[in-house]
């Protein structure tokens, strides 16, 4: 087995390769090393099998779509993940073979709702979930202390002691650990209860990294900043949230609201399929035609749709900046719909 930290710098991208079979994964590859990565595949000469990324991230943009598209390997993320362009949606437990080596989908949300860390033979990678001496911030993106809590202790803990740790980011210059030494000595979990935990998470006083709708936007919705106008994180925050049993109730009154679908035209049909009645545009198209052929609406409830609730909470911001006054969203979009049982079309 080829093992690789690809970039040499504080986030990291891991390149896993069959040597014998020449297929490879590459996880968490960011934008602006693309073409390291088709230049190292290609002098190991691997066929690229897969891409994942252990979540969506927020501190810089994910390669995952752009390598994607240039060598036509599908991106794998766990099913919470809001991004269109991802191919396989994973469960924990799952396993993914490539070539002679296999690697065991754990889901370890809490930095964000969509976290997986990835486990293969004697080591793991543990994305933003677990860190070196240290874990990832739960304070943003939709992150929950309290289940970055459960991850780690029962699940990354419960990992052999001597199972080595590779996290996607480093901010000392670590390479990797141990479970064990990091049950031992993490100075965030080492010795401390839940409720401990999710109090110095909650009140770490942390800035939100730089940019980071530039790189959480177009990284969830693979929209280029350029190509839209992204609300501000305030706009975010004032939206408000129905969840799918209240939408639900709504549709049978006299008051129903506009049910608005804002994924792509191949999800609404797909999968998940779609809520009976629901309108279609696509987030990307949204600002340009919203203000004519949603004007009928500007006064009524408009619930905004997606596959997670993420990118339809942008798309309720964007209406509410162009005068919308009562756009909503679904909380959990398509995903939380159809676990409450509740009936799609496609
Ligand atoms: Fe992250």
């Amino acid at each position: 087995m080829i093992f690789r930290e690809l970039n040499n710098a504080k986030c990291k991208t891991y390149l896993i390769a069959s040597e014998s079979m020449e297929r490879a994964v590459i996880v968490d590859p960011v934008k602006d090393r693309v073409e390291r990565y088709l230049g190292v595949l290609a002098y190991h000469r691997l066929k690229l099998d897969l891409i994942v990324d252990t979540h969506t991230h927020a501190d810089h943009r994910s390669g995952a779509h752009e390598l994607s598209e240039l060598t036509g390997t599908p991106v794998a993320m766990h099913r919470r993940a809001p991004a269109p362009h991802v191919r396989m949606h994973l469960e924990d437990g799952q396993r993914l073979i490539i070539g002679d080596f296999e690697l065991k989908v754990l889901y370890t949300p809490g930095h964000t709702p969509d976290s997986i860390s990835l486990y293969a033979e004697d080591r793991v990678l543990t994305g933003d979930c677990l860190l070196i001496h240290g874990t990832g911030r739960a304070d943003f993106a939709g992150g929950d202390a309290g289940e970055q809590y459960d991850s780690i202790t029962d699940k990354l803990f419960t990992l052999p002691d001597d199972t080595m740790v590779y996290p996607a980011h480093d901010y000392r210059g670590h390479v990797h650990s141990t479970v064990g030494e990091e049950k031992g000595s993490n100075p965030r979990v080492a010795g401390r209860s839940r409720e401990a935990y999710v109090e110095l998470m909650n009140n770490l006083g942390f800035p939100l990294p730089e940019g980071i709708q530039e790189a959480l936007q177009p990284n969830q919705t693979e929209i280029e900043a350029a190509a839209i106008q992204f609300p501000t994180l305030a706009q975010l925050n004032s939206v408000r949230q129905l969840s799918p049993a209240e939408v639900a109730e709504r549709l049978g009154t006299a008051a129903a609201p506009l049910l608005l679908d804002v994924r792509e035209p191949g999800e609404y049909t797909g999968e998940l399929g779609h809520i009976a009645g629901a309108r279609l545009i696509p987030l990307r198209e949204l600002p340009e035609r919203a203000p004519a052929e949603l004007a009928p609406f500007k006064d009524k409830d408009i619930v905004a749709i997606c596959r997670a609730g993420v990118r339809s909470t942008t798309a309720a911001a964007i209406l509410a900046g162009l005068g919308f006054d009562h756009a909503c969203n679904m909380k959990g979009g398509m995903l939380d719909w159809k676990e409450a049982g509740l009936p799609v079309e496609r």
